[in-house]
This record gives C-alpha cells, sequence and structure tokens, in this order.
C-alpha cells in the first residue's frame, strides 16, 4: 500500500496541470486499491441469497398513468443521464461508442438528444442530459456537442475518473506519466464511479438545488432506455418517504441473457448478483432460466438526495470487479472497477420492476446493429418502435462472424440491410456478401468455409435454409 502511493505521488509531480483531478481520482484509486487487498475471500456467501420476495419487484403493467396535466411538473423532477465513458472499439470503431452512426447515419448521440428534445417540446419542460464521458471520450464528444447548440436540450457533461492498471505481479502502476506513450496505463474505472465523478462534478448539488428530484440512469447504447412518464410518476407521485431512493428495471430473461446480472435478496437487502462474482460451482444455477428469472437492464432511477447522502455518509458500497486484461505489447494488468447497479444495496426502499423487453435493446455488437437498422423497427422522434408487421414480439437472433465484426466491413458486406421482418435466427460465417433486397426469414444459417466466397444475390428470398459452400439446401 505504501509501494503504490509512493508510486502515485512520483506520476502526480509528472503532471503539467490539474493537479488537483488527479489527486482527486488518486484517493479514490488508493480506496479502491486497498479494499483490494484487504477484501479477501468470496464478496458472497452463496447459501446466504435467497430468493426475492414478490413485493421486492414491481410490474411494470401495474403503474398508474400519470394524469396529462401532471407531466410537466414531473418533468421538472427528472434528470436524464448517459453513460457515455465507453469506445467503439470492440466494434472496429475509434473514438466514443456513442458516435458511431446506428439509424439514418444518426449516432447514439444523436438519438438520445432527439429524444430529450422531444420530450421537452411536447411537454413544455426542460430535462438536462447529462452525460458522463470518460477521459477517453470527453474531447470527442464536447466537439460533436457544439452541433446541439440551437437544440432545445440542456446538456452537461462531467468526467469520469482515471485510475492506473496495475501489472498483476507487482500490482504496482505500469505507467509512470501521462504521455501519449503510457496511454495504456489507463483506464475509466465502470460505470460504477458515477457516484463519486458526479458528486465531484458538482453537478449533483447543482441539480439537488433546482429542485430535481431523480436521475434516470442507462447505457448509452440501449436504445430502449427512453424516459416513461409511468415509472417516474411511480417515484415522484409517490407518498411522501413511500418511493424507493433506487429502482432498478429488469426483465425477464432467455437463454440469450444467461450472463445478465440479477436481482436478489441477501442479508435482507436487494443486491445485483453478477455471474463473476459467483462461486464456480453455482454458475450453472445462476444462468438457470426458471430459478434466476430476471436480469439488469441497467436502467436506474436514482434518488438525488439519496445519492448526496450516501457519498457523503460513505455508506456506499459496490462490489469490486477485477478486470484483467492482456495489453498488445504482452503486459499482464489487471483493472480494478465497480458497476453503478451494484449500489443498489447501499439505499432505503429498493426495489426492481419488470419492464416490458422492449426497454432493452442494446447494440453491443454490429449482429445487433443489423436488427437496430432494419426494417423491424422504424424510427420516431430518437426512438426506435418494432414495426407492427412483425406477427410475433421477439427479436431474430442475428450471430456475425468475424468478417462482419467492424461496422465498416459490416456496411461493405450488405448492399442493402436485408427484409428481417419474418426471421428467427441468423448465423453467418466466413466470408459472405449479400446483395441488395434480400429477405430473410425462419432460421438461416450461411457458411463460407476457410478460402471460398458466398455472395448472395440481390433479391434473394432465403427462407429456413442452409448455405455452405457449393451445397444449397
Ligand atoms: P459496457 O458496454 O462497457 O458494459 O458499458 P457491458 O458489459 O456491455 O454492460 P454492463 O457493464 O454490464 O452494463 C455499458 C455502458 O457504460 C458506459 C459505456 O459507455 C456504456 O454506455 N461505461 C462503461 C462508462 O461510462 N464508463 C465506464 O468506465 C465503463
Amino acid at each position: 500500500k505504501t509501494a503504490m502511493n509512493k508510486e502515485l505521488m512520483k506520476i502526480l509531480n509528472t503532471a503539467m496541470g490539474n493537479k488537483e483531478q488527479i489527486q482527486q481520482d488518486f484517493e479514490g484509486f488508493e480506496q479502491l486499491f486497498h479494499r483490494y487487498l484487504t477484501e479477501t475471500g468470496p464478496s458472497v456467501d452463496w447459501d446466504k441469497i435467497k430468493l426475492l420476495p414478490d413485493e421486492a419487484v414491481k410490474n411494470y403493467q401495474d403503474l398508474g398513468l400519470p394524469g396529462p396535466d401532471d407531466i410537466k411538473s414531473l418533468l421538472d423532477k427528472l434528470v436524464v443521464v448517459k453513460l457515455n465513458g465507453g469506445l467503439g472499439t470492440s466494434m472496429g470503431c475509434k473514438g466514443p461508442k456513442s458516435v458511431i452512426s446506428v439509424r439514418n447515419e444518426l449516432t447514439f448521440l444523436d438519438l438520445n438528444v432527439q429524444q430529450i428534445e422531444t420530450l421537452n417540446r411536447k411537454y413544455k419542460a426542460d430535462v438536462p442530459l447529462v452525460l458522463m464521458n470518460s477521459f477517453n471520450t470527453d474531447e470527442d464528444t464536447e466537439k460533436i456537442l457544439k452541433k446541439y447548440n440551437q437544440v432545445g436540450v440542456n446538456i452537461f457533461t462531467f468526467t469520469q475518473s482515471r485510475y492506473p492498471r496495475i501489472n498483476r505481479e507487482s500490482l504496482l502502476p505500469i505507467s509512470t506519466n501521462f504521455g501519449p506513450e503510457s496511454a495504456e496505463g489507463w483506464y475509466p474505472p465502470g460505470h460504477g464511479d458515477i457516484y463519486a465523478s458526479f458528486y465531484n462534478s458538482g453537478l449533483l448539488k447543482e441539480f439537488i438545488k433546482q429542485g430535481k428530484k431523480y436521475m434516470f440512469v442507462s447505457n448509452i447504447d440501449n436504445l430502449g432506455a427512453t424516459v416513461d412518464l409511468n415509472i417516474l410518476n411511480f417515484l415522484v407521485g409517490a407518498e411522501c418517504g413511500q418511493a424507493p431512493e433506487f429502482l432498478m428495471e429488469v426483465t425477464d430473461k432467455t437463454r440469450a441473457d444467461i450472463k445478465g446480472g440479477t436481482l436478489v435478496e441477501y442479508e435482507g437487502k436487494l443486491r445485483l448478483l453478477e455471474i463473476a462474482q459467483v462461486p464456480k460451482d453455482y454458475v450453472d444455477e445462476f444462468k438457470s432460466v426458471s430459478k434466476f428469472k430476471i436480469f439488469n437492464t441497467n436502467n436506474l432511477w436514482i434518488n438525488l438526495e439519496a445519492v448526496k447522502r450516501v457519498y457523503e455518509e460513505r455508506t456506499l458500497h459496490m462490489e469490486i470487479i477485477v478486470n484483467p486484461k492482456t495489453l498488445d505489447n504482452g503486459l499482464n494488468v489487471i483493472q480494478l472497477e465497480t458497476a453503478v447497479g451494484a449500489a443498489i444495496k447501499s439505499f432505503d426502499g429498493a426495489r426492481g420492476i419488470n419492464v416490458p423487453r422492449s426497454r432493452f435493446l442494446p447494440v453491443k455488437t454490429t449482429s445487433d446493429l443489423l436488427i437496430i437498422m432494419s426494417n423491424l423497427y422504424s424510427l420516431k422522434a430518437g426512438s426506435l418502435e418494432m414495426s407492427p408487421k412483425r406477427s410475433f414480439p421477439s427479436v431474430p437472433l442475428s450471430k456475425l462472424g468475424s468478417h462482419f465484426t467492424k461496422v465498416k466491413d459490416f456496411l461493405r458486406r450488405f448492399a442493402s440491410i436485408p427484409d428481417i421482418l419474418e426471421l428467427d435466427h441468423l448465423t453467418v460465417s466466413g466470408d459472405v456478401t449479400f446483395g441488395k433486397n434480400v429477405s430473410l426469414k425462419g432460421t438461416v444459417i450461411i457458411i463460407a468455409n476457410h478460402g471460398d466466397r458466398i455472395d448472395i444475390p440481390s433479391g434473394a428470398i432465403l427462407e429456413n435454409k442452409i448455405v455452405s459452400g457449393n451445397l444449397r439446401i
């Protein structure tokens, strides 16, 4: 611990400006590192995990609608926060993930601004949009935000902390300074950082002063995370003292979501249980759809006064996520992170709410992008709506192989996005291209073996088909 402190002091001395900010970051990091050294053993005792009592998760369908005249005053109490610290690397893009074009040339950022703009216009409200950037995304985001100067949305940003990656063996920082040659030595410590960063930015107190009551926090890449007036009404309209300080939107788990965190009861409180915390022997049990029926969408509604209180009283607690990485130069490092939803146990009267699947529409890969860009959805004022022409409400499962990973390659391989209104399942592997106006229905599997290429011709209709090499079934 003292060795760590010495190293951090050395790094601090190399800093040109902004020493106060760096010192604040280092303090946060040292606390987390201290916990990492001292909190040994598993973070949960499996025998103490209890399934949720019925009243812990509210049913979305049971919520009342707000009266039309109440909506503006409800919105006056709201702040929308989007987690915008992540990069587009996993989709082969440089810069913030939120600047990737996802639909009609509009980026995640554009869609989010449009959503809030529409809301503000419709209800004559002034809901602010707050972006939590990281040192990785701050500069690019600020540049892009200039184009929204004239738009009817007040946009605020704050920057999350920058922590040092540590060597897996020595447990000391791998960087000695903040220069470009040390860029790999730093990371944003997960979205659990929001509490400290929001507080330290001064924005939290400012919003409380303005009379705001709740923040709605979500991943910027979840296009289903729109402001829901019924949920807001439930929170703000509740009798004094009755509203939960923390409300987590969960949704029914399918076999495709077995890795998502779930809610359980632990020592009398609600707790987010992530797969990384589950002892090896219980992983199958954790994944079971029948025992743990719901998962966290990371759409969270949190009372601002309560955030201030738990932060100031130091009662905020989130399990540490140890994220091991191997850098380009072969060095094995770890980065200590936290997740925003893990703080649920630190709040009073926390609850879950089981929302429709449509509120969880994340874009993590180009397979997700295919679906979002297709005729399965239409875009209305920044929100995606599933086409009424789809005869069943489930989203198709799409698995595009590594030739499609980068957005650039994905776009090159589809002359136009196929019609997928009747698609259930698509798997594509190898060197495959699609012509214009292709239609995919039922289950379609296309596999080009190594060295082969398959070009699906324009206008083709593939229904329950396996296409592989020269073989067509
Ligand atoms: P990720 O996309 O990295 O996480 O971040 P994930 O594993 O799919 O989902 P979670 O962590 O289980 O929710 C989700 C959102 O959080 C932001 C990303 O920009 C994205 O919007 N994020 C992540 C931050 O703002 N800061 C971070 O340090 C990490």
